[in-house]
C-alpha cells in the first residue's frame, strides 16, 4: 500500500492500474476510520482490482461554528486499517492542493440538497459536491462507494455523477452498526458512555417504525409518532425527524398515507453532538433485529 499526498502522484497511479487493465474503485472518507468504513472498502475491493481510499477533512463541507477543528483526525492507525485491509492507495491531500488559491468554482445540486439536512447546514452538500467531484476527477475511478448512513449525500452524488456525465457507478452500502443498533460514525467519538445510551433512542425508533410498518401502518403520522416517541425523550435536541419520498427526499405531510416505500431520516443532539441516521422502510432491514422499550 502506498500513501500519496500529491494529486499529480495519484493521477499517476490510477492512470497506471488502468493501463494494466485493473479497474479502480474508490472509497472518499474524511478519516477517523471505523468498521463501517471498512465495510465500503470490502465492497470497493468486490468492485475494483485497484482499491484507492482518501482520506481529506473538507472544510467546505463545514459550516460556521460547526467542528471542523476539532473533527477526530487518526492518520497513522487510518493507514494501519487500511493496510491490513489490502488496500492499494491512500490519497491524503492538504487543503491548499485541494482548494488552491482563488479557487472559484462551485457544484450546486439543486432540489435534492433542500431538504433534510440541506435545511440546516445550507453550504453543506456545496462543499461535499465539490470535493467528491474533485476527487473522482483525480482518481477516475468505475466504482466510487458511500454509506447508506449518509442517504441523502449518497443521493445528491449519485445525481452529480449522472447529470455530469461521469463514467462511474455510485455503490450505496447498508449502514454498519453496533451490535445495540448505534450506526457506526466518527462522531460516536464525541459521545459519553451516557449520551452514547441516550442516542440508541434513534435506531430503537426506526426500529419501532419498521415493526408498525411490518403490521399494517401506513399513516405517515404514526410511523413519525413511533419515532418521535423514542428521539424526543432522549435527545437533548431534534433537527428533524422526517418522512420523505425516498428518491426526491420531497418530505411528507403528516396527514399522508405512504406507499410501499418511505424514508425516515433523523438528526438529533446528544449533548452537543449531531448525529444522523435513516431507514428506508419497505427495503432497508430494521436497525434492529427486535423491537426494544427500554
Ligand atoms: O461522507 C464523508 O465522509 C464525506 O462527506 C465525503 C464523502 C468523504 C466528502 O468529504
Amino acid at each position: 500500500m502506498v500513501v500519496v499526498q500529491d494529486i499529480a502522484g495519484v493521477r499517476d497511479l490510477c492512470s497506471a492500474a488502468r493501463a494494466d487493465g485493473k479497474r479502480v474503485a474508490v472509497v472518499p472518507t474524511m478519516g477517523a476510520l471505523h468498521e463501517g468504513h471498512l465495510v465500503l472498502v470490502d465492497r470497493a475491493r468486490s468492485k475494483g482490482q485497484f482499491v484507492v481510499v482518501t482520506i481529506f477533512v473538507n472544510p467546505t463541507q463545514f459550516g460556521p461554528g460547526e467542528d471542523l477543528s476539532r473533527y477526530p483526525r487518526d492518520l497513522e492507525g487510518d493507514v494501519a486499517k487500511l493496510e491490513q485491509r489490502g488496500v492499494d492507495l491512500v490519497f491524503t491531500p492538504n487543503v491548499g492542493d485541494m482548494y488552491p488559491n482563488g479557487h472559484a468554482t462551485t457544484v450546486h445540486v439543486s432540489g435534492l440538497t433542500e431538504h433534510l439536512c440541506g435545511a440546516q447546514r445550507p453550504s453543506h452538500f456545496d462543499g461535499v459536491a465539490l470535493i467528491v467531484a474533485k476527487l473522482l476527477n483525480i482518481v477516475g475511478p468505475s466504482t466510487a462507494v458511500f454509506g447508506r448512513k449518509d442517504y441523502q449525500q449518497l443521493r445528491v452524488i449519485r445525481r452529480m455523477v449522472r447529470d455530469l456525465d461521469m463514467p462511474i457507478e455510485v455503490l450505496g452500502v447498508p449502514t454498519v452498526r453496533d451490535a445495540d443498533g448505534l450506526a457506526k460514525s466518527s462522531r460516536n467519538a464525541y459521545l459519553g458512555p451516557k449520551e452514547r445510551e441516550r442516542a440508541l433512542a434513534i435506531s430503537r425508533g426506526l426500529t419501532a417504525a419498521h415493526y408498525a410498518f411490518g403490521s399494517g401502518e401506513r399513516r405517515v403520522d404514526e410511523l413519525l409518532g413511533a419515532v418521535e416517541a423514542f428521539v424526543k425523550v432522549s435527545a437533548d435536541a431534534i433537527d428533524y425527524v422526517t418522512a420523505a419520498d425516498p428518491e426526491t427526499l420531497e418530505p411528507l405531510p403528516r396527514h399522508a398515507i405512504c406507499s410501499e416505500r418511505l424514508l425516515l431520516a433523523v438528526a438529533a443532539r446528544f449533548a452537543g453532538t449531531r448525529l444522523i441516521d435513516n431507514t428506508v422502510i419497505g427495503e432497508d432491514s430494521p436497525p434492529l433485529a427486535r423491537e426494544s422499550r427500554r
